[in-house]
Protein backbone atom coordinates (compact mmCIF):
# COMPACT_ATOMS: atom_id res chain seq x y z
CA UNK A 1 0.00 0.00 0.00
CA UNK A 2 1.71 3.42 -1.47
CA UNK A 3 2.00 6.18 1.60
CA UNK A 4 -0.87 8.27 0.06
CA UNK A 5 -3.44 5.34 0.62
CA UNK A 6 -3.29 4.79 4.14
CA UNK A 7 -2.89 9.31 4.69
CA UNK A 8 -6.03 9.17 3.03
CA UNK A 9 -8.26 11.62 4.41
CA UNK A 10 -10.87 11.00 6.42
CA UNK A 11 -14.42 11.69 4.78
CA UNK A 12 -16.58 14.35 6.54
CA UNK A 13 -20.26 15.03 5.97
CA UNK A 14 -20.62 17.64 3.56
CA UNK A 15 -20.73 21.45 4.33
CA UNK A 16 -24.19 22.58 5.37
CA UNK A 17 -25.63 19.44 6.12
CA UNK A 18 -25.88 18.36 9.67
CA UNK A 19 -25.75 15.05 11.38
CA UNK A 20 -28.37 14.57 14.22
CA UNK A 21 -26.52 13.27 17.33
CA UNK A 22 -28.39 11.32 19.82
CA UNK A 23 -27.86 13.80 22.50
CA UNK A 24 -30.10 16.53 20.36
CA UNK A 25 -33.01 13.59 19.22
CA UNK A 26 -34.89 14.11 22.24
CA UNK A 27 -35.64 17.29 21.51
CA UNK A 28 -36.29 16.98 17.77
CA UNK A 29 -38.57 14.10 19.47
CA UNK A 30 -40.63 16.75 21.70
CA UNK A 31 -40.95 18.82 19.73
CA UNK A 32 -42.24 16.82 16.28
CA UNK A 33 -44.26 15.13 18.79
CA UNK A 34 -45.88 18.62 19.60
CA UNK A 35 -46.48 19.28 16.08
CA UNK A 36 -48.14 15.81 15.34
CA UNK A 37 -50.43 16.01 18.21
CA UNK A 38 -51.30 19.72 16.95
CA UNK A 39 -52.14 18.93 13.72
CA UNK A 40 -54.81 16.33 14.29
CA UNK A 41 -55.91 18.78 16.67
CA UNK A 42 -56.95 21.09 13.45
CA UNK A 43 -57.83 17.84 10.94
CA UNK A 44 -54.72 18.47 9.21
CA UNK A 45 -53.41 14.76 7.38
CA UNK A 46 -49.90 14.21 6.83
CA UNK A 47 -48.56 14.07 2.94
CA UNK A 48 -45.38 12.62 2.22
CA UNK A 49 -43.79 13.54 -1.16
CA UNK A 50 -40.06 12.51 -2.48
CA UNK A 51 -37.40 14.70 -1.91
CA UNK A 52 -36.05 14.78 -5.70
CA UNK A 53 -38.48 16.44 -8.14
CA UNK A 54 -38.42 17.27 -11.65
CA UNK A 55 -36.74 20.45 -11.73
CA UNK A 56 -39.48 22.36 -13.79
CA UNK A 57 -41.36 21.93 -11.15
CA UNK A 58 -39.28 24.39 -8.70
CA UNK A 59 -38.60 26.50 -11.76
CA UNK A 60 -42.33 27.09 -12.51
CA UNK A 61 -44.20 27.22 -9.10
CA UNK A 62 -40.83 29.68 -7.03
CA UNK A 63 -39.99 31.63 -10.24
CA UNK A 64 -37.21 31.72 -12.34
CA UNK A 65 -35.88 34.99 -11.09
CA UNK A 66 -35.65 34.04 -7.46
CA UNK A 67 -32.55 33.23 -5.15
CA UNK A 68 -33.60 29.70 -4.74
CA UNK A 69 -33.89 28.76 -8.39
CA UNK A 70 -30.90 31.25 -9.63
CA UNK A 71 -28.64 30.16 -7.53
CA UNK A 72 -29.32 27.85 -4.60
CA UNK A 73 -30.87 24.18 -5.78
CA UNK A 74 -29.23 21.48 -5.89
CA UNK A 75 -29.95 20.24 -9.59
CA UNK A 76 -28.13 17.31 -11.81
CA UNK A 77 -28.74 15.47 -14.45
CA UNK A 78 -29.85 11.85 -13.77
CA UNK A 79 -29.01 8.73 -15.24
CA UNK A 80 -31.46 9.09 -18.12
CA UNK A 81 -30.10 12.81 -18.81
CA UNK A 82 -33.61 14.13 -16.86
CA UNK A 83 -33.02 17.07 -14.99
CA UNK A 84 -33.88 16.55 -11.39
CA UNK A 85 -33.99 18.56 -8.56
CA UNK A 86 -33.80 17.68 -4.30
CA UNK A 87 -36.42 20.12 -3.23
CA UNK A 88 -35.91 23.32 -1.73
CA UNK A 89 -39.25 23.51 -0.16
CA UNK A 90 -42.32 21.46 -0.05
CA UNK A 91 -45.08 23.81 -1.05
CA UNK A 92 -44.35 23.23 -5.24
CA UNK A 93 -44.23 19.22 -4.41
CA UNK A 94 -47.04 19.54 -1.90
CA UNK A 95 -49.31 20.98 -5.04
CA UNK A 96 -47.92 18.63 -7.68
CA UNK A 97 -48.74 15.29 -5.55
CA UNK A 98 -52.18 17.34 -4.77
CA UNK A 99 -52.97 17.38 -8.64
CA UNK A 100 -51.58 14.06 -9.60
CA UNK A 101 -53.78 12.13 -7.06
CA UNK A 102 -56.93 14.06 -7.72
CA UNK A 103 -57.06 15.76 -4.41
CA UNK A 104 -58.05 19.06 -5.67
CA UNK A 105 -61.17 18.00 -7.62
CA UNK A 106 -64.40 19.44 -6.09
CA UNK A 107 -62.69 19.23 -2.01
CA UNK A 108 -61.48 21.20 0.15
CA UNK A 109 -57.82 20.28 1.89
CA UNK A 110 -55.96 20.62 4.88
CA UNK A 111 -52.52 18.89 4.42
CA UNK A 112 -49.32 18.90 6.54
CA UNK A 113 -45.59 17.20 5.60
CA UNK A 114 -42.25 17.04 7.50
CA UNK A 115 -38.64 16.57 6.32
CA UNK A 116 -35.60 17.29 4.44
CA UNK A 117 -35.47 20.01 2.38
CA UNK A 118 -32.13 21.62 0.10
CA UNK A 119 -30.68 24.78 -0.54
CA UNK A 120 -27.17 25.84 -1.17
CA UNK A 121 -26.81 29.06 0.81
CA UNK A 122 -23.93 30.04 2.62
CA UNK A 123 -24.32 28.69 5.93
CA UNK A 124 -24.00 29.63 8.70
CA UNK A 125 -25.82 29.88 12.26
CA UNK A 126 -29.58 28.85 11.78
CA UNK A 127 -29.06 28.53 8.01
CA UNK A 128 -28.27 25.16 6.82
CA UNK A 129 -27.52 23.61 3.46
CA UNK A 130 -29.89 20.50 4.24
CA UNK A 131 -32.57 21.81 6.83
CA UNK A 132 -36.02 20.64 8.00
CA UNK A 133 -39.02 22.05 7.52
CA UNK A 134 -42.94 21.31 8.95
CA UNK A 135 -45.29 22.73 6.38
CA UNK A 136 -48.96 23.03 6.05
CA UNK A 137 -51.13 23.62 3.05
CA UNK A 138 -54.67 24.17 2.69
CA UNK A 139 -56.55 24.08 -0.87
CA UNK A 140 -60.18 25.25 -1.88
CA UNK A 141 -60.77 28.08 0.42
CA UNK A 142 -60.86 31.33 -0.18
CA UNK A 143 -61.74 33.03 2.71
CA UNK A 144 -59.68 34.93 5.14
CA UNK A 145 -60.92 32.81 7.92
CA UNK A 146 -58.45 29.70 6.31
CA UNK A 147 -55.84 32.43 6.61
CA UNK A 148 -56.81 32.75 9.96
CA UNK A 149 -56.69 29.32 11.20
CA UNK A 150 -53.12 28.57 10.08
CA UNK A 151 -52.04 31.38 11.34
CA UNK A 152 -53.17 30.46 14.67
CA UNK A 153 -52.51 27.19 14.62
CA UNK A 154 -48.74 28.14 14.57
CA UNK A 155 -49.57 30.88 17.22
CA UNK A 156 -51.09 27.84 19.45
CA UNK A 157 -47.42 25.95 18.51
CA UNK A 158 -45.67 29.20 19.94
CA UNK A 159 -47.70 28.98 23.07
CA UNK A 160 -47.37 25.18 23.71
CA UNK A 161 -43.81 25.37 23.36
CA UNK A 162 -43.52 28.58 25.71
CA UNK A 163 -42.06 31.41 22.86
CA UNK A 164 -45.38 33.19 22.12
CA UNK A 165 -43.38 36.14 24.01
CA UNK A 166 -40.32 35.76 21.90
CA UNK A 167 -41.97 35.47 17.95
CA UNK A 168 -43.72 38.00 16.33
CA UNK A 169 -46.00 38.14 13.94
CA UNK A 170 -45.60 40.11 10.76
CA UNK A 171 -48.19 40.72 7.97
CA UNK A 172 -48.89 41.87 4.56
CA UNK A 173 -50.77 42.01 1.71
CA UNK A 174 -49.31 41.58 -1.73
CA UNK A 175 -52.86 41.64 -3.31
CA UNK A 176 -54.29 40.31 -6.62
CA UNK A 177 -52.24 40.09 -10.00
CA UNK A 178 -53.11 43.09 -11.65
CA UNK A 179 -53.00 45.43 -8.80
CA UNK A 180 -49.51 43.95 -8.21
CA UNK A 181 -48.64 44.30 -12.09
CA UNK A 182 -49.34 48.05 -11.50
CA UNK A 183 -48.13 48.30 -8.34
CA UNK A 184 -44.69 47.10 -9.78
CA UNK A 185 -44.97 49.64 -12.71
CA UNK A 186 -44.90 52.35 -9.95
CA UNK A 187 -42.58 51.03 -8.37
CA UNK A 188 -40.29 50.80 -11.45
CA UNK A 189 -40.63 53.99 -12.20
CA UNK A 190 -39.90 54.98 -8.86
CA UNK A 191 -36.52 53.04 -8.00
CA UNK A 192 -35.73 54.52 -11.97
CA UNK A 193 -36.04 57.98 -10.53
CA UNK A 194 -33.36 56.83 -7.91
CA UNK A 195 -31.16 54.54 -10.06
CA UNK A 196 -28.12 56.06 -8.98
CA UNK A 197 -28.34 54.39 -5.51
CA UNK A 198 -29.12 51.20 -6.24
CA UNK A 199 -26.50 48.23 -6.14
CA UNK A 200 -25.48 45.97 -9.10
CA UNK A 201 -28.40 43.40 -7.40
CA UNK A 202 -31.08 45.96 -7.56
CA UNK A 203 -30.50 47.19 -10.72
CA UNK A 204 -30.55 43.93 -12.09
CA UNK A 205 -33.74 42.88 -10.20
CA UNK A 206 -35.62 46.13 -11.30
CA UNK A 207 -35.82 44.50 -14.56
CA UNK A 208 -37.21 40.91 -13.43
CA UNK A 209 -38.14 41.42 -9.72
CA UNK A 210 -38.25 44.77 -8.69
CA UNK A 211 -40.63 44.01 -5.72
CA UNK A 212 -37.92 42.00 -4.26
CA UNK A 213 -35.28 45.42 -3.87
CA UNK A 214 -37.75 46.49 -1.35
CA UNK A 215 -36.48 43.09 0.78
CA UNK A 216 -32.41 44.38 0.41
CA UNK A 217 -30.98 44.71 3.70
CA UNK A 218 -27.93 47.29 1.86
CA UNK A 219 -28.08 50.04 4.39
CA UNK A 220 -26.95 52.61 1.79
CA UNK A 221 -30.38 51.81 -0.30
CA UNK A 222 -32.32 52.05 2.81
CA UNK A 223 -33.50 55.66 3.05
CA UNK A 224 -35.12 55.40 -0.58
CA UNK A 225 -36.34 51.86 -0.30
CA UNK A 226 -38.60 53.38 3.21
CA UNK A 227 -39.55 56.35 0.15
CA UNK A 228 -40.62 53.84 -1.98
CA UNK A 229 -44.69 53.46 -2.70
CA UNK A 230 -46.40 50.94 -0.80
CA UNK A 231 -47.88 47.99 -1.77
CA UNK A 232 -50.80 48.37 0.92
CA UNK A 233 -52.09 52.05 -0.44
CA UNK A 234 -52.53 50.30 -4.29
CA UNK A 235 -54.27 47.13 -3.26
CA UNK A 236 -57.61 46.41 -5.13
CA UNK A 237 -60.54 46.21 -3.64
CA UNK A 238 -61.09 42.70 -2.93
CA UNK A 239 -57.45 42.41 -1.34
CA UNK A 240 -58.11 45.33 0.55
CA UNK A 241 -61.39 43.59 2.11
CA UNK A 242 -59.81 40.68 2.11
CA UNK A 243 -56.97 41.52 4.37
CA UNK A 244 -59.01 43.76 6.77
CA UNK A 245 -61.12 40.25 7.46
CA UNK A 246 -57.85 38.76 8.48
CA UNK A 247 -57.01 40.94 10.69
CA UNK A 248 -60.25 41.55 12.34
CA UNK A 249 -60.08 37.70 13.13
CA UNK A 250 -56.59 37.75 14.01
CA UNK A 251 -57.74 40.99 16.36
CA UNK A 252 -60.70 39.12 17.84
CA UNK A 253 -58.29 36.28 18.63
CA UNK A 254 -56.08 38.64 20.72
CA UNK A 255 -53.36 37.69 18.91
CA UNK A 256 -51.03 40.39 18.44
CA UNK A 257 -49.41 41.61 14.38
CA UNK A 258 -47.06 44.18 13.41
CA UNK A 259 -48.39 45.27 9.56
CA UNK A 260 -45.10 45.16 7.57
CA UNK A 261 -45.21 46.64 4.05
CA UNK A 262 -41.56 45.43 3.25
CA UNK A 263 -43.07 41.67 3.34
CA UNK A 264 -42.63 40.49 -0.11
CA UNK A 265 -41.18 37.18 0.89
CA UNK A 266 -38.45 35.11 -1.90
CA UNK A 267 -41.07 32.92 -3.81
CA UNK A 268 -43.01 33.85 -6.65
CA UNK A 269 -45.80 32.23 -5.88
CA UNK A 270 -47.52 34.55 -3.40
CA UNK A 271 -50.49 37.19 -3.65
CA UNK A 272 -52.75 38.64 -1.06
CA UNK A 273 -51.67 37.21 2.63
CA UNK A 274 -48.13 36.73 3.26
CA UNK A 275 -46.72 36.55 6.79
CA UNK A 276 -43.67 35.77 8.49
CA UNK A 277 -42.42 34.64 12.26
CA UNK A 278 -39.55 36.25 13.70
CA UNK A 279 -37.78 36.19 16.70
CA UNK A 280 -34.71 38.78 17.77
CA UNK A 281 -33.04 36.07 19.68
CA UNK A 282 -31.30 34.24 17.11
CA UNK A 283 -29.47 37.07 14.95
CA UNK A 284 -29.59 37.55 11.41
CA UNK A 285 -31.35 34.39 10.55
CA UNK A 286 -34.77 35.22 12.81
CA UNK A 287 -37.47 34.00 10.85
CA UNK A 288 -38.96 30.91 12.53
CA UNK A 289 -42.01 30.07 10.19
CA UNK A 290 -43.29 31.92 7.17
CA UNK A 291 -45.87 31.36 4.38
CA UNK A 292 -48.81 33.06 3.10
CA UNK A 293 -51.56 32.75 0.21
CA UNK A 294 -50.70 31.26 -3.52
CA UNK A 295 -53.87 31.17 -5.02
CA UNK A 296 -52.75 30.91 -8.98
CA UNK A 297 -50.53 28.77 -8.08
CA UNK A 298 -52.40 25.11 -8.99
CA UNK A 299 -53.60 26.95 -12.44
CA UNK A 300 -49.90 28.13 -13.02
CA UNK A 301 -49.18 23.78 -12.87
CA UNK A 302 -51.66 22.99 -15.09
CA UNK A 303 -54.88 22.33 -12.52
CA UNK A 304 -57.87 24.04 -11.94
CA UNK A 305 -57.63 27.63 -10.48
CA UNK A 306 -57.75 27.07 -6.87
CA UNK A 307 -57.16 28.88 -3.63
CA UNK A 308 -54.58 28.29 -1.28
CA UNK A 309 -52.80 28.87 2.17
CA UNK A 310 -49.44 27.23 3.60
CA UNK A 311 -46.86 27.65 5.68
CA UNK A 312 -43.52 25.85 6.81
CA UNK A 313 -41.47 26.54 9.70
CA UNK A 314 -37.68 26.07 10.16
CA UNK A 315 -37.08 23.10 12.62
CA UNK A 316 -33.68 23.99 13.22
CA UNK A 317 -34.13 27.40 14.29
CA UNK A 318 -37.11 26.67 16.41
CA UNK A 319 -34.69 24.45 18.18
CA UNK A 320 -31.78 27.00 18.35
CA UNK A 321 -34.47 29.10 19.87
CA UNK A 322 -35.54 26.60 22.54
CA UNK A 323 -32.31 26.07 23.66
CA UNK A 324 -31.20 29.76 23.31
CA UNK A 325 -34.01 30.34 25.49
CA UNK A 326 -33.62 27.28 28.29
CA UNK A 327 -37.17 26.51 27.09
CA UNK A 328 -36.22 22.89 27.11
CA UNK A 329 -38.41 20.84 29.35
CA UNK A 330 -37.09 18.00 31.58
CA UNK A 331 -38.87 15.39 29.26
CA UNK A 332 -37.49 16.81 25.90
CA UNK A 333 -34.17 16.00 27.86
CA UNK A 334 -34.39 12.09 27.00
CA UNK A 335 -32.97 11.13 30.33
CA UNK A 336 -33.24 7.63 31.39
CA UNK A 337 -35.66 6.78 34.45
CA UNK A 338 -33.85 3.42 35.64
CA UNK A 339 -30.40 1.79 35.08
CA UNK A 340 -30.55 -1.65 35.82
CA UNK A 341 -27.27 -3.03 37.70
CA UNK A 342 -27.04 -6.73 37.73
CA UNK A 343 -23.71 -6.72 40.28
CA UNK A 344 -22.14 -10.00 39.25
CA UNK A 345 -22.55 -12.87 36.78
CA UNK A 346 -24.95 -14.34 38.90
CA UNK A 347 -27.65 -11.43 38.35
CA UNK A 348 -27.37 -10.87 35.09
CA UNK A 349 -30.18 -13.01 34.17
CA UNK A 350 -32.69 -11.78 36.85
CA UNK A 351 -32.05 -8.62 35.87
CA UNK A 352 -32.61 -9.13 32.85
CA UNK A 353 -35.63 -10.58 32.94
CA UNK A 354 -36.92 -7.97 35.71
CA UNK A 355 -36.37 -5.20 33.31
CA UNK A 356 -39.11 -7.11 31.06
CA UNK A 357 -41.27 -7.38 33.83
CA UNK A 358 -41.17 -3.52 34.57
CA UNK A 359 -41.42 -2.39 30.77
CA UNK A 360 -44.55 -4.58 30.84
CA UNK A 361 -45.71 -2.73 34.00
CA UNK A 362 -44.65 0.74 33.30
CA UNK A 363 -44.76 1.26 29.46
CA UNK A 364 -43.55 4.43 30.17
CA UNK A 365 -40.86 3.64 32.16
CA UNK A 366 -37.27 4.81 30.28
CA UNK A 367 -35.25 2.08 31.62
CA UNK A 368 -31.47 0.43 30.60
CA UNK A 369 -29.49 -2.55 31.67
CA UNK A 370 -26.06 -2.49 32.21
CA UNK A 371 -24.05 -5.05 29.59
CA UNK A 372 -20.73 -6.41 29.64
CA UNK A 373 -19.53 -6.85 33.04
CA UNK A 374 -16.69 -5.13 34.49
CA UNK A 375 -16.25 -4.53 38.42
CA UNK A 376 -17.96 -3.08 40.74
CA UNK A 377 -16.01 0.42 40.87
CA UNK A 378 -16.49 0.75 36.97
CA UNK A 379 -20.43 -0.76 37.21
CA UNK A 380 -21.29 2.34 38.94
CA UNK A 381 -19.57 4.57 37.28
CA UNK A 382 -21.59 3.22 33.98
CA UNK A 383 -24.86 3.96 35.85
CA UNK A 384 -23.65 7.53 37.16
CA UNK A 385 -23.02 8.18 33.17
CA UNK A 386 -26.05 6.73 32.13
CA UNK A 387 -28.03 9.62 33.25
CA UNK A 388 -30.70 7.44 35.00
CA UNK A 389 -32.63 9.34 37.86
CA UNK A 390 -32.71 5.64 39.73
CA UNK A 391 -29.80 2.89 39.89
CA UNK A 392 -31.82 -0.67 40.74
CA UNK A 393 -29.17 -3.07 42.42
CA UNK A 394 -29.29 -6.77 42.03
CA UNK A 395 -26.52 -8.93 44.13
CA UNK A 396 -26.36 -11.82 45.88
CA UNK A 397 -28.11 -10.60 48.81
CA UNK A 398 -31.22 -9.15 46.95
CA UNK A 399 -31.45 -12.39 44.84
CA UNK A 400 -31.30 -14.24 48.14
CA UNK A 401 -34.38 -12.25 49.05
CA UNK A 402 -35.83 -11.24 46.32
CA UNK A 403 -35.32 -7.85 46.84
CA UNK A 404 -33.79 -5.28 44.92
CA UNK A 405 -31.55 -1.94 46.53
CA UNK A 406 -32.81 1.45 44.98
CA UNK A 407 -30.33 3.86 44.41
CA UNK A 408 -30.69 7.35 43.87
CA UNK A 409 -28.33 8.92 41.21
CA UNK A 410 -29.04 12.69 41.14
CA UNK A 411 -30.60 12.95 44.95
CA UNK A 412 -29.17 13.20 48.34
CA UNK A 413 -31.20 10.50 49.71
CA UNK A 414 -30.46 7.07 51.36
CA UNK A 415 -30.87 4.18 49.77
CA UNK A 416 -33.27 1.50 50.05
CA UNK A 417 -33.78 -2.18 49.99
CA UNK A 418 -37.14 -3.28 49.13
CA UNK A 419 -38.87 -6.53 48.15
CA UNK A 420 -38.89 -6.79 44.56
CA UNK A 421 -43.03 -7.35 44.17
CA UNK A 422 -43.50 -3.74 45.68
CA UNK A 423 -40.96 -1.89 43.05
CA UNK A 424 -43.67 -1.33 40.55
CA UNK A 425 -45.47 1.07 42.79
CA UNK A 426 -42.63 2.59 44.21
CA UNK A 427 -41.40 3.23 40.56
CA UNK A 428 -44.84 4.74 39.79
CA UNK A 429 -45.05 6.70 42.82
CA UNK A 430 -41.33 8.33 42.18
CA UNK A 431 -41.81 8.84 38.70
CA UNK A 432 -45.24 10.49 39.02
CA UNK A 433 -43.05 12.72 42.14
CA UNK A 434 -44.63 11.47 44.88
CA UNK A 435 -42.74 11.69 47.96
CA UNK A 436 -42.13 8.10 49.21
CA UNK A 437 -43.08 7.06 53.07
P1 LIG B 1 -39.40 29.94 3.17
O1 LIG B 1 -39.56 31.29 3.76
O2 LIG B 1 -38.44 29.80 2.06
O3 LIG B 1 -40.84 29.46 2.72
O4 LIG B 1 -38.98 28.90 4.29
C1 LIG B 1 -39.78 28.73 5.46
C2 LIG B 1 -38.91 28.61 6.69
O5 LIG B 1 -37.92 27.57 6.52
C3 LIG B 1 -38.06 29.84 6.98
O6 LIG B 1 -38.83 30.80 7.68
C4 LIG B 1 -36.97 29.26 7.88
O7 LIG B 1 -37.44 29.11 9.20
C5 LIG B 1 -36.77 27.90 7.26
N1 LIG B 1 -35.59 27.92 6.36
C6 LIG B 1 -35.55 28.36 5.08
N2 LIG B 1 -34.30 28.24 4.57
C7 LIG B 1 -33.53 27.73 5.56
C8 LIG B 1 -32.14 27.35 5.66
N3 LIG B 1 -31.30 27.47 4.64
N4 LIG B 1 -31.71 26.85 6.85
C9 LIG B 1 -32.55 26.70 7.90
N5 LIG B 1 -33.86 27.02 7.84
C10 LIG B 1 -34.35 27.53 6.70
C11 LIG B 1 -41.11 28.27 2.12
O8 LIG B 1 -40.33 27.37 2.03
C12 LIG B 1 -42.55 28.14 1.70
N6 LIG B 1 -42.70 26.84 1.03
C13 LIG B 1 -43.49 28.28 2.87
C14 LIG B 1 -44.92 28.13 2.49
C15 LIG B 1 -45.70 27.03 2.62
N7 LIG B 1 -45.68 29.05 1.94
C16 LIG B 1 -46.89 28.57 1.71
N8 LIG B 1 -46.90 27.33 2.13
Amino acid sequence: MSKTDTNQKKIQAIRGMNDLLPEQSPLWQYFEGQVRALMGRYGYDEIRTPVVEQTALFKRSIGEVTDIVEKEMYTFDDRNGDSLTLRPEGTASCVRAAMEHGLLHNQTQRLWYQGPMFRHERPQKGRYRQFHQIGVETFGLEGPDIDAEVILLSARLWQQLGLDKHVTLELNSLGSMDARAAYRDLLVAYFERHAEVLDEDSKRRLGSNPMRILDSKNPAMAEVIEGAPKLMDHLDEASREHFERLCAMLDAAGIAYVINPRLVRGLDYYGRTVFEWTTTALGSQGTVCAGGRYDGLVEQLGGKPTPAVGFALGIERLILLLETLELVPAEARGALDVYLLPMDEAATGPALLLGERLREALPELRAQLHCGGGSFKSRMKKADKSGARLALLLGEDELAEGSVTLKFLREEREQQRLPRAALVDTLTSLLNGESLA
